[in-house]
């Protein structure tokens, strides 16, 4: 037992953990986003803390207490959370992408609110497609952090999730099950499956806190190697 708990397994580590959804304006009242809570991140900031780690949180827009001694840095939108998550993965050892990024953002964000138009029945929206944070981070050549991902799926979850792994670049991916309603994004329970190039490891549905504690135990033990 240590100050820090039951585990110090990340006694002098930097963690860098990104949170939530990222939100995309379309004009000064307007955005695209979706229902991320953040609290899979925030469990995460706060059991790597609890392990002895330095952590640094960075949130998109979510309704959540800031964890004990966790550094965090809040921003909105998906460029944004690029710069920041750059910036932190230059100082960290271990990289945790926990955010549910927008994929895409309006092309263009209009100045002034965007009015109805009479007799106008249908709008539409031109996308592109936003940075891939974490496939930036574990593609670098130098000061690349042991890096780890999600992937939220509704079907065929394990093989979506390794393709991701191999895609991106990743040490270790996180899959998980949205399907359901009792798992996945605003819930307070979750089921995932570890994957890493050496296999898969299923943990049983538990609260994200103690989902966040086995996590955290299984990445320092990986991060060593
Ligand atoms: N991710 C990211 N930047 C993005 C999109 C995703 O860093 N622009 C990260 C997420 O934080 C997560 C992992 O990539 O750790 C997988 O995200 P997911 O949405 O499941 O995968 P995508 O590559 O976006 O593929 P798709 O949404 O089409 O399934
Ligand atoms: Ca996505």
């Amino acid at each position: 037992e240590s100050q820090f708990g039951s585990s110090d397994c990340l006694r002098g580590k930097r963690v860098a953990i990104t949170a939530g959804p990222t939100r995309e304006a379309l004009d000064p009242v307007r955005y695209l986003s979706n229902h991320s809570s953040g609290k899979m991140g925030f469990a995460l900031a706060e059991a790597a803390r609890k392990a002895g780690a330095e952590v640094t949180l960075i949130a998109g827009p979510v309704n959540l207490a800031t964890p004990a001694h966790v550094k965090r840095v809040d921003v909105i939108d998906a460029r944004d959370m690029r710069d920041a998550a750059e910036r932190a993965a230059d100082l960290c050892d271990i990289f945790i992408s926990a955010a549910a990024v927008a994929d895409f953002r309006p092309a263009s964000v209009a100045e002034q609110k965007i009015k109805k138009r009479e007799g106008c029945d249908e709008s539409a929206i031109t996308l592109v497609k936003n940075p891939d944070i974490v496939a930036g981070i574990a593609t670098r050549s130098e000061r690349r952090p042991f890096t780890v991902g999600f992937a939220a799926e509704t079907q065929q979850v394990e093989q979506y999730a390794q393709s991701k792994l191999q895609r991106k670049n990743l040490d270790m991916i996180i899959a998980n099950d949205v399907s359901g309603s009792e798992t996945g994004f605003n819930s307070d329970r979750n089921a995932v499956t570890v994957i890493d190039r050496h296999g898969n490891t299923q943990l049983p549905e538990a609260l994200k806190a103690d989902l966040a504690r086995q996590l955290i135990e299984i990445i320092a033990v990986k991060a060593q190697k």
